[in-house]
């Protein structure tokens, strides 16, 4: 069976990461592609990369580059490139740049790998994967956003912190944009099987619930010259592992939706099994009335982003 061929687009912070947690699980072949005025840095990166593959012992071809020449007909790409925020920034300033630059990485990957299942990473995440698919024309299927899968990780991160147990049996979800709207869900967290109101209280939860949503602020507040992207790229390697092994994954991921949830034709995040069609089925969850209540709120904040979106691209 051919190996899976995985275009990395931004080969900065978050997306050498992916190409490295990719490479180390084996999940294919691996093009990092940058801007011209980058130079030798893709292939550099990408060089060292491969030279890591006899240490640790995996079979992955890895190439950088500034042309999309060497992308052509990739089963995945993904998209993380723009620019990452800085501290006192939130995620919605960094609309007007990466609108742009998600355009037109976007064009070039409509081009070049048309059958492409394309994963968007670049923030602010909602808007710029309603851009990706504007732009690329493709099913809505095949275009999808990574953050879901980040805010769980970081929810079950602070969860098994608090209660001094594994992360590997805790269980929970989070829907709603990448943001400060971000849903969480008590209702579909468990440790161990064990739902997560029997083991904390409403107010220990909230105050954890409040950290997640400000994860990506704790990592920028910390770093100072850019934010997250172990975890990021972690969850994102995870997702391209769900398409190029079909493994049908139920995760959270920004899914086009319609009349799912009654969103009405926007991204947001929702429980999604995704498989080698990209997203293969939303799930639809009969939702308490705070849920629904937090969940349309945080719809209609991706909503004002796009709109705000469609004005700066227009103008
Ligand atoms: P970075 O600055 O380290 O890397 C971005 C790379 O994109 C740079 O190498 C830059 O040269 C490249 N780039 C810019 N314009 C390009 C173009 N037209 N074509 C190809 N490459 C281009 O930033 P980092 O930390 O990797 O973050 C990337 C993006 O991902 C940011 O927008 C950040 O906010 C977002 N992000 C999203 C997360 C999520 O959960 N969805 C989590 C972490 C970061
Ligand atoms: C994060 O949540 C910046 O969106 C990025 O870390």
């Amino acid at each position: 069976m051919a190996r899976a061929k995985i275009t990395i687009v931004g080969a900065g912070n978050v997306g050498a990461t992916t190409a490295h947690w990719c490479a180390a699980a084996e999940l294919g072949d691996i093009v990092l592609v940058d801007i011209p005025q980058t130079e030798g840095m893709p292939a550099g990166k990408a060089l060292d990369l491969m030279e890591a593959s006899p240490i640790m012992g995996f079979d992955s071809n890895i190439t950088g580059t500034t042309s999309y020449a060497e992308t052509q007909n990739s089963d995945v790409v993904v998209i993380t490139a723009g620019i990452p925020r800085k501290p006192g920034m939130s995620r919605d300033d960094l609309l007007a740049t990466n609108a742009k630059i998600v355009g037109m990485v976007t064009e070039e990957v409509k081009t070049s790998s048309p059958n492409a299942i394309i994963i968007v990473v670049s923030n602010p995440l909602d808007a710029m994967v309603q851009r990706a698919l504007q732009v690329s024309g493709f099913p809505s299927n095949r275009v999808l956003g990574q953050a879901g899968v980040l805010d769980t990780a970081r929810y079950r991160t602070f969860l098994a912190m608090e209660l001094g147990v594994s992360v590997e049996d805790i269980s929970a979800l989070l829907m709603g944009g990448h943001g400060d709207t971000m849903v969480p869900m008590p209702s579909c967290t468990s440790v161990g099987g064990i739902p997560i109101t029997r083991l904390l209280n409403e107010e220990r939860l909230e105050e954890i619930v409040q950290r997640t949503r400000d994860g990506g602020a704790e990592i920028v507040g910390l770093l100072k010259t850019g934010s997250a992207f172990y975890a990021p790229a972690a969850a994102t390697a995870q997702m391209v592992e769900a398409i190029v092994r079909d493994k049908k994954r139920l995760i959270p991921c920004a899914a086009y939706c319609d009349s799912e949830y009654e969103v009405g034709g926007y991204y947001v995040g929702v429980p999604v099994i995704i498989g080698a069609q990209g997203v293969e089925k939303i799930v639809e969850l009969e939702l308490t009335d705070q849920e629904q209540s937090d969940f349309q709120n945080s719809v209609e904040h991706v909503k004002t982003l796009v709109e705000k979106m469609g004005t700066l691209v227009a103008g």
